[in-house]
C-alpha cells in the first residue's frame, strides 16, 4: 500500500533520509579539484613562460568556440540565482540545505576556472564580458517553475544534462589547439553528470511518492526549457552560433527528454488518476513536436554571419 502525503513539503521531508544517501555516495565517487589545479596562481609561481605558451596555444582557438565559452562561462556565473531558487524552494536546517551547499561550492569552481582561463589566455573581449555578466546577474533568472520544487528538480535534471552536453561538444571543438582548455571542458561535464544523476534520482524518488503531481510538474516543464542566459543581451545569437557549431540545439534537448522519460519510467507507470494519465499523455507527446520542432528550423537554415563585442567585432561566417 502506498503511502499518502499530504503535501510537495511532506514528501521532500520524507526524502531526507534518502537524500542524505545519495549525498554520500555523490561525495565517494567525485574528485575533488580546484581551478587552480589548472592553472596555478600561487604567489611563488611566476612563470612567465608557461603563461605565453598558454597564450599562443589560445590564438588557435576559433571564434565560434570562443563565443560557446562566453555562453558557457555566463551560464555559470548565473549561480547565485540558482542557490536562491533551490534554497528558496527546499528550505533550511534540512539535508536539503547540506545538498545545496555542496552543489553550489561545486558549481561556484565551473564559472571561476572559465573565467580564470579566459583571463589567463586573453581570450575575448573581458571587459564586454564583465559587462555582459554584471547585466545577466542584475537581471536575474525569474522562471515561471520558481517556488515549486517538483518542478525545481524536473528542471535541474534536464539543465544538468543540458550543461554536460554544452561543455563536452564545447571541449571537442578546441581539443586539438588547446588541451588544457580541454582538459578543464571535460572536468566540469564530469561533474555535470553527477549532478545530472543526483537531481534524476531526487525526482524518480518523488515520483515513487507522488506520481500524479509529480508528472503534472514535469508536464509543465518538459516541454521547453529556458536557458539560464535567455535574459542576456543577444541571447539568441550565441544560442544559434553554438547550435550551428553542433555543441547543443533542439535535437539535443530532444534526446535530454527522451532520457529522462527513460529513466523515469514514464510510459509505464500505471494507477494514475486523471490528473497523473493527462501529464503522462502530454509528456509522451512531446519527443515528436521536439522532433517537428527542429526539422523545421533546420529546413529553414541559411548561411549566416555573425558579429559579437566580446570577440572584437569580429565577423563570424556560420553555415
Ligand atoms: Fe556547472
Ligand atoms: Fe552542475
Amino acid at each position: 500500500m502506498q503511502k499518502l502525503f499530504e503535501s510537495k513539503c511532506d514528501v521532500l521531508h520524507d526524502l531526507e533520509g534518502p537524500v542524505r544517501e545519495m549525498i554520500s555516495r555523490h561525495l565517494s565517487k567525485r574528485e575533488l579539484w580546484y581551478p587552480s589545479d589548472f592553472l596555478p596562481a600561487d604567489q611563488r609561481v611566476c612563470d612567465d613562460k608557461q603563461i605565453s605558451e598558454l597564450r599562443s596555444r589560445a590564438q588557435g582557438i576559433s571564434d565560434n568556440a570562443r563565443i560557446a565559452l562566453t555562453l558557457n562561462v555566463l551560464t555559470e556565473e548565473g549561480l547565485p540565482h540558482f542557490h536562491r531558487l533551490i534554497a528558496h524552494a527546499l528550505g533550511e536546517d534540512t539535508a536539503w540545505r547540506e545538498w545545496n551547499g555542496l552543489w553550489t561550492a561545486e558549481e561556484d569552481r565551473h564559472g571561476n576556472v572559465l573565467r580564470d582561463y579566459i583571463r589567463d589566455a586573453r581570450l575575448l573581449n573581458f571587459s564586454i564580458l564583465e559587462k555582459l555578466q554584471f547585466d545577466y546577474i542584475r537581471s536575474g533568472f525569474h522562471p515561471a517553475w520558481s517556488g515549486d520544487p517538483y518542478k525545481i528538480f524536473v528542471y535541474t535534471s534536464a539543465q544538468e544534462k543540458a550543461t554536460f552536453i554544452s561543455h563536452l561538444n564545447t571541449g571537442k571543438l578546441i581539443a586539438g589547439q588547446e588541451p588544457l582548455l580541454y582538459s578543464i571542458t571535460q572536468k566540469i561535464a564530469q561533474d555535470e553528470s553527477r549532478h545530472y544523476a543526483f537531481y534524476l534520482n531526487v525526482f524518480k524518488e518523488i515520483l515513487d511518492r507522488d506520481p500524479n503531481t509529480a508528472l503534472e510538474s514535469a508536464a509543465d516543464v518538459m516541454p521547453s526549457i529556458d536557458m539560464p542566459g535567455i535574459s542576456m543581451a543577444n541571447f539568441n545569437e550565441y544560442a544559434d552560433v553554438v547550435r550551428r557549431s553542433g555543441i547543443y540545439g533542439p535535437r539535443d534537448y530532444q534526446k535530454i527528454v527522451e532520457q529522462l522519460i527513460g529513466s523515469w519510467n514514464i510510459a509505464l507507470l500505471t494507477q494514475l488518476n486523471e490528473i497523473g494519465r493527462k501529464a503522462q499523455d502530454k509528456i509522451m507527446s512531446i519527443p515528436s513536436r521536439l522532433q517537428k520542432v527542429s526539422d523545421f528550423i533546420e529546413s529553414r537554415i541559411k548561411a549566416k554571419s555573425f558579429t559579437f563585442d566580446v570577440i572584437f567585432g569580429r565577423i563570424l561566417e556560420m553555415a
